[in-house]
């Protein structure tokens, strides 16, 4: 990332945490790129290291700032490469000497890699650059086969190979970055909805608009503005939902609990949320809002990342089961009973429906609120 881009993110960073944190607080082609000439290919390796009872353990590290599905995606991609991934959340201070200041901190990015379904251990404050001794570290204490990364150049700020040494070291695999979606993409995506500034921030305000939109272009409007999610390049496909789900359904004593929202940008915040609802039943059905429905309760500029956008999100999380993908605003008595919901949870700050409606509608099942600060 150029200095420009950095001071641009620097300035964003403090732009976007007014936005975010008045609103998050509360509130993808597998592919494995060419593998290493030298190496044997993974399922031989995976096949040997069984009959020694030892799994394939591979590291993914990053900054995952703003969490989005194209980081799940690479940690989907990363996990299939072995038995169990191990992935390095980058410091803060890290981050910040080498592309400019995340907009989340590294409790709330560690938070939302821990709960990701395909993470198997984390390891916080990650260096950005594979040195050599942490490369040791990694193959001796923590038993690491492969280093991932996506198919993107990382290049350290004097312009070499963040993962030179791996590479050097015959340890290295690469996954197909996931096309449509970045941090910097939603960054954008979110100063384009910034509509209501005073005149004084309109010149830098602009120019963060042109470098984060840009590749955008033929979406914005003669004003310099898009509209939330019509800027999103994303084209969801059936496979890319397959591989984000868990394939199964309740069995048939379950106790399901179902929850529903926006889940844009997913956050901590929300993860905290569905841990809990998991937490009340064996079964976590998540109900996602149209984006019609989304821009209609919250305002045009809403959602910033589109219905299969956030479903992918919200697949990914451990803590879910299955998601509605465009859910009803309304829970019907016909919606309980085709799924079979004992139990339907929302937030203490839930805005949506009146719920007292909804209790009336079945004896058989309840509702109950949760409250994050439990
Ligand atoms: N990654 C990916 N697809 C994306 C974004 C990231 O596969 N759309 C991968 C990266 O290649 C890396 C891992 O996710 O292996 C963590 O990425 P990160 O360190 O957070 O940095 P960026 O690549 O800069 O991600 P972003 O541009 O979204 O900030």
């Amino acid at each position: 990332m150029d200095s420009a881009s950095s001071s641009a993110r620097t300035v964003a960073a403090c732009v976007i945490g007014g936005i975010v944190l008045g609103a998050s607080v509360v509130a993808l082609h597998l592919g494995a790129g060419p593998a290493a000439p030298s190496l044997p290919p993974v399922e031989a390796l995976r096949r040997r290291f069984r009959r020694r009872h030892r799994p394939v353990r591979v590291y993914m590290d990053g900054c995952f700032d703003m969490m989005h599905y194209g980081h799940c995606n690479a940690l989907r991609q990363a996990r299939a490469l072995g038995d169990e991934l191990v992935v390095g959340v980058v410091s803060d201070d890290e981050i910040t000497a080498n592309k400019g200041p995340p907009v989340t901190p590294l409790h709330e990015r560690m938070k939302m890699v821990r709960a990701v379904k395909w993470v198997d251990d984390v390891i916080p404050d990650a260096p950005y650059a594979i040195t050599e001794d942490f490369m040791n570290k990694l193959f001796n204490e923590y038993n690491i086969d492969y280093i991932i990364h996506g198919d993107d150049p990382c290049l350290l700020p004097d312009g070499t190979d963040a993962y030179a040494l791996a590479k050097k070291a015959g340890r290295y695999k690469q996954i197909k970055r996931t096309e449509g979606v970045s941090t910097t993409d939603i960054v954008g995506r979110m100063l384009l909805c910034v509509r209501e500034r005073p005149v004084s921030d309109n010149q830098s305000h602009s120019s963060l608009q042109r470098q984060f939109s840009h590749g955008h272009g033929q979406n914005i409007d003669d004003s310099g503005f898009g509209n939330g999610t019509k800027i999103s390049h994303f084209l969801p496909t059936s496979r890319r939902i397959v591989q984000f789900s868990n394939g199964r359904g309740p069995g048939p004593d379950s106790r399901v609990v179902y929850i529903d929202g926006a889940f844009d940008l997913f956050h901590a915040g929300h993860v905290e949320i569905l841990r809990l609802a998991r937490g009340l039943g064996d079964f976590l059905l998540v109900g996602i809002h149209t984006d019609q429905t989304i821009s209609s309760t919250r305002g045009p500029h809403r959602p910033i990342m589109n219905l299969h956008e956030r479903s992918l999100s919200v697949l990914a999380c451990r803590y879910v089961d299955e998601v509605i993908i465009g859910a009803p605003w309304h829970i019907s008595k016909d919606m309980i009973t085709t799924f079979n919901i004992s139990l339907v949870v929302h937030g203490t700050i839930a805005e949506n429906m009146d719920y007292t409606e909804v209790i009336k509608l079945s004896f058989s099942w309840n509702m109950q609120m949760l409250n994050l600060d439990n």
